[in-house]
């Protein structure tokens, strides 16, 4: 399949979250990120749910929610209620991975694990064929703007076998440093969904960037 572009808008100006949400409305990105940071799992705090709900209000695009929280099973509902598509639960956050992603599910949204960048692939054995997706962070959560670390082209390669051998449908989204440089190596390792963030809103041009992304 073509490979799919999600700009975070944790790089937008916030002071103007409509008008960011207006362009990538208008751009051929395919999804919104959402990034959600609650100060303990990671070391910063971002935005919560009264945000969401007021991107959900104007955006056309699904909503792909990051948490990077403690214990986001307690919230799979609110952020259904808040207008969430898709849900990623990091895989060090969830002892109980399994039944969080039944929860999701139940809840009728996508659901996704991420893995952190010291996290390896193959604690995904018993759950690939349960899942929508699996978020590989390229970048220790918890910053947008920081520099790819390049160990995470070769995790993309290990996830991609590992969802060939098991036959699951899960689709490989890549968060972190991605801009127009690694694109394509990404997406030749098996990336199916790019996260952007300060690639795509700190551009001069936005929607040009995210087709340099994305049609190559
Ligand atoms: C980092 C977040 C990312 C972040 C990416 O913890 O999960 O989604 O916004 O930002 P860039 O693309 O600037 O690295
Ligand atoms: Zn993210």
């Amino acid at each position: 399949m073509q490979h799919q572009i999600a700009p975070s808008l944790l790089a937008a100006d916030f002071g103007n979250l409509a008008g960011e949400v207006a362009v990538i409305n208008q751009s051929d990105a395919d999804w919104l990120h959402l990034d959600i940071m609650d100060g303990v799992f990671v070391p910063n705090i971002s935005f919560g749910i009264p945000v969401i709900e007021a991107v959900k209000k104007t955006a056309t695009k699904p909503l792909d929610v990051h948490l990077m929280m403690v214990q986001p099973e307690r919230y799979i509902e609110a952020f259904k209620k808040a207008g969430a598509d898709l849900l990623n639960v990091h895989y060090e956050a969830s002892p109980h991975l399994h039944r969080t992603i039944e929860s999701i599910h139940q809840h009728g949204m996508k659901a996704g694990v991420t893995l952190n960048p010291h996290t390896p692939v193959s604690v995904l054995e018993e759950i690939i064929t349960e899942v929508d997706l699996v978020l590989i962070m390229s970048v220790n959560p918890g910053f947008g703007g920081q520099k790819f670390i390049p160990g995470s082209l070769g995790k993309i390669q290990k996830l991609k076998d590992l969802i060939m051998k098991r036959n699951s449908k899960a689709w490989i989204e890549v968060d972190g440093g991605v801009d127009q440089n690694n694109a394509r190596e990404l997406v030749q390792a098996g990336a199916d969904i790019l996260v952007a963030g300060s690639y795509v809103f700190k551009a001069p041009d936005p929607q040009e960037a995210i087709r340099k992304i994305k049609y190559f």
